[in-house]
């Protein structure tokens, strides 16, 4: 399973990279107004700022919502760095984009998907990923983990190459249930990662042995 953290934030990404698990990053537009980047200008040298940092993917997201405009500055974000992967949102415009960036040979990421059939036109157009999204489903009282697990089924009979990225992942469990249905990819904040570290037995357990070798020393 990849690790892909899920935020704008350099310091976060650095301290992700140094713990030896990162597999790549995903933003969104919110994600970069978080860290206070706005502009054009900006947005791309943050993206390439990202790139430096991480070795891995990095989905960078389209703004434009029609056609034309989707495939002008997801070519644009692709020139940027071999490690950008497009990020595209799943509407109609969107998975003819899709379609036509695959066509191309530039990598995608489906996103803002809640529905396996959403899941299904995305891997037909052929996305490299497709994010859905299973902490906002959670919000709505809906099962996220039970799209994954539609989706890894769906794609599983048909042998779809498109990789599952569980997106909006809010903790560990949600981790874990997706490493278990076969996601391919996490999606989450560092708190996300860092949580599947702890458990107070070994907490415990380094405090007694610290002690007994204290004992002796
Ligand atoms: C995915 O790529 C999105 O950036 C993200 O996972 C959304 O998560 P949120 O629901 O925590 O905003």
């Amino acid at each position: 399973m990849k690790f892909f953290i899920d935020t704008a934030n350099l310091d976060q990404i650095k301290e992700a990279q140094d713990l030896g698990v990162l597999d790549g990053v995903t933003t969104n537009p919110s994600l970069m107004a978080k860290e206070g980047i706005t502009g054009r200008e900006n947005i791309i040298n943050h993206y390439k700022k990202i790139c430096e940092i991480v070795d891995g993917d990095v989905s960078a997201e389209v703004i434009a919502t029609d056609f034309d405009g989707i495939i002008k500055e997801g070519e644009e974000l692709a020139k940027l760095h071999d490690q950008i992967v497009v990020k595209v949102p799943m509407i109609k415009e969107g998975i003819k984009a899709i379609k036509y960036f695959s066509d191309k040979g530039i990598r995608t990421n489906c996103t803002l998907v809640f529905s396996a059939g959403q899941a299904l036109l995305a891997a037909k157009a052929g996305a490299t990923y497709v994010s859905p999204f299973i902490g906002r489903l959670d919000d709505i009282s809906t099962d996220g983990l039970n799209l994954i697990a539609d989706i890894r089924l769906i794609y599983d009979n048909y042998g779809f190459e498109t990789e599952i990225l569980a997106a909006s992942v809010r903790h560990s469990m949600h981790i874990l249930e997706c490493a278990k249905i076969g996601a391919d990819v996490m999606t989450g904040p560092l708190s996300s990662i860092e949580s599947l570290l702890k458990h107070p037995l070994t907490d415990s357990g380094l405090a007694k042995f610290l002690e007994d070798y204290n004992k002796g020393n």
